[in-house]
């Protein structure tokens, strides 16, 4: 063996050595979001009744976060630590010293310097570099640290660390609609509470919608007397009338004094609440308090169902602005924020096309349609706003008619509108609903509770990169970051909010916190296993993570093979095969399973703290696969019907029936056309040729409804009005020639139609034309 190979050996095994030594210290350390340096020492510091918390001598700031870090730790550990002021900015031994004085000014405003050692410990930064550093702190504890009643018998131990930590992005945002149901300051507070944990700085309120008002405002006492409760709320997923309505008021609103208790509150912890007043739509509910702000005079009720009204602010009504005005001048008494939303989005334009005011405004200020009706709006708004010190900031359609000229954007319809004011040299923050609408579901909508259509999986939201490709670095400074939104149509309790939005807001942190070269998907569902402890000692009720290999529909031809994996590394899987719902004392799922009966396996993780995981079914369908079908010739190949609709139909199902427009054959299940009206409807039947015996998975991801059927069963469902979603179903079938056919319909809006096959030999892809 030459040289060069020893050498090439001896850099092997001392990599391996680094490499090893380094998982295994950092493997102990659990921080979300993961921060920008962390190097673990040896040694740990123990905290007792003894230790000292200091701050840098005359720093408020400081002595506010050190008591901060005192009440926790005497709430969680029931000790009583001394909290006092110091001179110096050094190590003090058997102290935890707040030291506000800045030796790295690279840190910023936001970034923390941590040095734990085995005799004291030395946080430096400016006030919320602190705040940050204490949170991390935190995260060094064991997770009782997050608890509300002094425990005893917990060793209060940091590991020695040092840490060098800053955020990526300065706006790292959650969002909560109250407006459509409506949420106890309390609950409020522990939400604020819960971004803090994550090092999350801006709480967006949408405090007004149609279905409700929930800010108290003096000058307008109707806004609460009527705008803030309707009489009754939709009953199910919304959809096409006629509707079930509850008839059970609903309401309520926060007083100014509560509002103030919240900013307070947040202020404390570094959070800035940004309030959303909506116009000029979802409105309604103000509309009903004081008709004469709209184009027809009204009357209105606080709306009771979902969705958009195309009754909203009238903008050739100079008394309009007067109360919107008012409205805002309180809104600013009450709220420190430099920015303040004010909607702009889904503002049908049918009022203002048919008010006599509003098209004697856009003549006199010469604007050339109602899309710079409502530029001229949000513009005058912006003004306003502006001349008081404040800026504004709109949903992405504020765009339309011409952007005001010092709004920022927060882009939601996907990206494009953040890359178009990005572009123009405006702030934007994305919230785009492909990733950050948290109201959608999170798992598999046959194992979650109803929620809004759509699929954002906790590893999607991590993966998910607020700077498009599109932006050139210079315009990408212009994105302040990103935010997830929880809009509470179908979320009725705190529970739920917590549910929809942990733990997807822990990855969202993590994207706007962390560097970007940082980010590793396995590394963070590592340190979650340890984060949830913490969720649950704080009585969050986080959405628990899907089991692995149980779906909720697994058809098998003579066997299959069962594996169910683990996503908390400190559970174990408990199942039953009885129907009943697994406890501590069903049998734990250890090894792979092989099911050669139709059966049904409940399972959930549970762990040592005795926290149950939510109950995930898989049900296992014994099939024969289905003979090929026998075709006369010249029926190969896939044809379409089109039915071109006047007005939206609910479903699939409601194209029975009817007389289509057009027909044709076509190569792949695709739109037949370019230009395609607002509703209509497509049939596709055919014929698909399967390679081998075997299961295959039909998947079809559509917006808006869909139905798939293979020799005339149903295999997916995803039927009536929803944005772009996607559900799979199983059959088996032999070689051959079967029989296929996919309803669509679109209702109005974004449209979408893609059928995907994965079978014996295939993966996963669109139905190519040569199956067809
Ligand atoms: C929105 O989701 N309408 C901003
Ligand atoms: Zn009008």
């Amino acid at each position: 063996m030459n040289r060069s190979w020893w050498s090439t050996i001896i850099a092997i095994f001392i990599f391996m050595l680094i490499a090893g030594c380094d998982t295994s210290e950092d493997s102990k350390i659990n921080i979300i979001p993961k921060p920008l340096e962390l190097k673990v020492l040896r040694g740990a510091f123990r905290i007792d009744s003894t230790t000292q918390v200091l701050f840098s001598q005359g720093d408020d700031a400081a002595a506010h976060v050190a008591r901060y870090l005192a009440e926790r730790i005497e709430k969680a550990g029931g000790l009583k630590l001394k909290v006092s002021s110091a001179t110096q900015a050094t190590l003090v031994p058997g102290a935890i010293l707040l030291a506000a004085d800045q030796s790295a000014p690279e840190l910023g405003d936001e970034g923390y310097l941590l040095e734990a050692k085995r005799d004291g410990i030395v946080l430096q930064g400016r006030p919320a570099g602190l705040f940050y550093g204490v949170q991390t702190l935190f995260q060094l504890l064991p997770p009782q640290i997050y608890g509300d009643e002094a425990r005893s018998g917990v060793e209060w131990t940091i590991p020695a660390v040092r840490i060098k930590d800053k955020p990526r992005f300065q706006w790292r945002g959650m969002h909560l609609d109250v407006g459509r149901h409506f949420f106890p300051v309390e609950f409020i507070k522990k939400y604020i509470d819960e971004m803090a944990m994550h090092k999350m700085n801006v709480f967006h309120w949408h405090l007004t919608e149609d279905q409700g008002w929930r800010i108290e405002i003096k000058k307008y006492p109707r806004l609460n007397e009527i705008g803030s409760w309707r009489d009754g709320t939709i009953v199910g997923r919304m959809g096409r009338p006629p509707y079930k309505i509850d008839n059970i008021r609903y309401g309520g609103y926060y007083t100014q004094d509560e509002i103030r208790e919240v900013v307070h509150y947040a202020k404390e912890r570094f959070v800035t609440v940004v309030p959303e007043i909506e116009l000029p739509g979802h409105s309604v509910a103000a509309l009903a308090a004081y008709p004469e702000l709209s184009c027809t005079g009204g009357p209105f009720k606080v709306r009771q169902i979902w969705g958009i009204s195309d009754d909203i602010y009238c903008a050739g009504n100079d008394q309009v602005f007067e109360f919107l005005e008012d409205v805002l001048s309180e809104v600013l008494e009450l709220f420190p924020s430099e920015y303040i939303h004010i909607g702009g989005d889904e503002a049908p334009k049918i009022r203002w096309q048919n008010c006599p005011k509003c098209q004697q405004r856009i003549r006199e200020e010469g604007l050339k349609d109602e899309h710079e009706l409502q530029s001229y709006f949000i513009r005058r708004i912006e003004k306003f706003l502006n001349a008081k010190g404040r800026r504004i900031i709109g949903w992405d359609e504020i765009l339309e008619g011409g952007l005001a000229p010092n709004a920022a954007v927060m882009s939601w319809r996907g990206v494009e509108g953040g890359i178009a004011a990005a572009r123009q040299g405006h702030n934007v923050v994305m919230t785009p609903s492909s990733h950050c609408y948290f109201n959608q579901y999170q798992g598999d909508e046959a194992n979650e509770p109803m929620a809004f259509v759509g699929t954002i999986s906790l590893k999607k939201v991590y993966g998910y990169e607020p700077i498009p490709d599109e932006l050139t670095p210079e315009q990408a400074r212009n994105v302040l970051g990103a935010q997830g939104n929880v809009w509470t149509e179908y979320i009725k309790t705190p529970e739920r909010v917590e549910y929809q939005a942990l733990p997807r807001m822990c990855a969202l942190a993590e994207v706007v916190w962390s560097a970007k070269a940082k980010r590793d998907y396995q590394d963070f569902t590592r340190r979650m296993s340890a984060h949830y402890q913490r969720l649950d000692e704080m009585d969050v009720n986080y959405h628990w993570p899907a089991l692995t290999g149980l779906e909720a529909q697994n058809v098998f031809i003579d066997e299959m093979t069962v594996n169910i994996g683990n996503q908390r590394r400190d559970a174990e899987i408990h199942y039953t095969l009885d129907g009943s719902e697994p406890t501590k004392e069903s049998p734990v799922f250890s090894t792979p399973m092989t099911i050669t009966t139709p059966t049904v396996i409940k399972a959930r993780e549970i762990v040592p703290n005795g926290r149950m995981g939510q109950v995930y079914e898989g049900h296992f369908i014994k099939q024969q696969p289905l003979d090929p079908v026998s075709l006369q010739a010249g029926r190969q190949g896939l044809s379409f019907q089109y039915f071109k609709l006047d007005e939206p139909i609910n479903a699939t199902t409601d194209l029975a029936g009817l007389t289509p427009t057009e027909t044709g054959r076509i190569e792949t299940i695709a739109f037949p056309y370019d230009d395609l009206p607002e509703a209509f409807g497509l049939i596709f039947s055919g014929t698909i040729k399967v390679p081998a015996d075997g299961v295959y998975a039909f998947f079809v991801l559509s917006n808006d409804g869909s139905r798939l059927f293979v020799d005339s069963r149903l295999i997916v469902e995803n039927d009536g009005w929803h944005g772009a979603n996607e559900k799979r179903g199983q059959i088996a079938l032999k070689a051959g020639l079967h029989s296929i056919r996919t309803d669509y319909i679109q209702a109005g809006g974004g449209k979408a139609l893609k059928v995907f096959v994965k079978g014996p030999g295939i993966e996963k892809q669109e139905i190519p034309a040569s199956m067809f």
